[in-house]
């Protein structure tokens, strides 16, 4: 019989520290009505003092809660970052010693597409039968590879953390994932460290990626419903990659979605990358809006470039 990864919990978990526009505009060349307008932000969360596994824990807490799980009945913890706290080892491990699980645990790279990357390499382990509960989370502290004095980054990124549980399902749960990668897209978007020993900073040509954005989502958003025999009437939400108010539009647009079939959390959160996607849900089954049997489609693409999406039914 076939086997499904099916989401049992969802948890999220933001930093306390608001950053408004109008913080921004104090130090850089900006306003409050350009991001707005140009980015639909209006507020972000970033860390004073947390790490990406403090992130982490406090978001797979409420995961595992609402799965009525015990961090012991994990069999896999797969964590999608961009911004370890350490070269090694990876942030999954440890987020298990802090859980007191005693699972293998491993990191996924796919910057702002890394909670698709992680949770298509999780459906995996549940399909072939090798797990059967397996915590999936992203978690970021992007506030510390962002240039602050550069207005065309430092308005856009943030921190958080999201996470769910997913679980062996006899009869539904993920429908259809792929992911892409296209390494050639390098100096679009990339962090410009020379070597592990230095940190670096998010440099983005943000134009191109903009465009790009919105024809490989909507492309890969098309494609998805046809290999479901579905069309975007089928769907319940959409829980996109919060990048842009701009791109999230016109993915919808092209393919036909009303914006009111869209979980947005852009306005409060800004760009978290691989968080941005578990803390839409998140809000979105805490808020009543997403329930069990919905047919949700994630969407994301990220740095350099590495996009994918998921359908699926909650
Ligand atoms: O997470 C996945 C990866 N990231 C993305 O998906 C981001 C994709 N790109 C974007 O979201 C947009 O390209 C940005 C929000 C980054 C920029 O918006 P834009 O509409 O593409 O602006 P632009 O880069 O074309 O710049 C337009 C003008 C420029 O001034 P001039 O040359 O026309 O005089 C910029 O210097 O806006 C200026 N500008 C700003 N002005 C005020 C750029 N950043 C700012 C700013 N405040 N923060």
């Amino acid at each position: 019989m076939k086997k499904f990864a099916r989401i049992i919990g969802t948890g999220s978990y933001l930093p306390s520290k608001v950053v408004t526009n109008f913080d921004l505009e104090k130090t850089l060349n900006t306003s409050d009505d350009w991001i707005t307008a140009r980015t639909g932000i209006k507020e972000r969360r970033i860390v004073t003092d947390q790490s990406t596994c403090d992130l982490a824990l406090e978001a797979s807490l409420k995961a595992l809660s609402m799965a009525k799980l015990k961090p012991q009945d994990i069999d896999l913890i797969i964590l999608s970052t961009t911004t370890p706290d350490k070269i090694f080892p990876a942030t999954a491990t440890m987020l298990q010693d802090r859980l007191g699980a005693s699972c293998p645990a491993f990191d996924i790279q796919a910057v702002c597409a890394g909670f698709v990357f992680a949770l298509t390499t999780a459906q995996q382990y549940i399909e072939n039968g090798s797990a059967k509960n397996i915590l999936v989370v992203g978690s970021e502290t992007m506030s510390k590879i962002v240039d602050w004095s550069d207005r065309s980054t430092a308005i856009l990124f943030a921190d958080g953390a999201g996470a769910v549980v997913l679980s062996t399902d006899n009869t539904t749960g993920i429908k259809h994932s792929k992911i892409c990668s296209d390494g050639s897209y390098l100096s679009s978007l990339h962090v410009n460290n020379n070597g592990i020993n230095e940190l670096g900073t998010i440099q983005m040509e943000g134009n191109e990626v903009f465009k790009i954005a919105v024809n490989r989502l909507s492309d890969l958003a098309e494609e998805t419903l046809k290999d479901c025999n579905m069309t975007s009437e089928d769907l319940t939400w959409m829980v996109p990659h919060q990048a842009n108010i701009r791109i999230i539009n016109a993915v919808a647009k092209k393919i036909k979605l009303p914006m009111d079939k869209v979980i947005q959390t852009l306005d409060k959160h800004g760009n978290t990358s691989a968080a941005s996607i578990p803390l839409a849900l998140d809000e979105g089954v805490r808020d009543g809006r997403i329930n069990k049997g919905d047919t949700l489609l994630f969407e994301g693409i990220g740095g350099g470039f590495s996009w994918g999406s998921i359908l699926l039914e909650y």
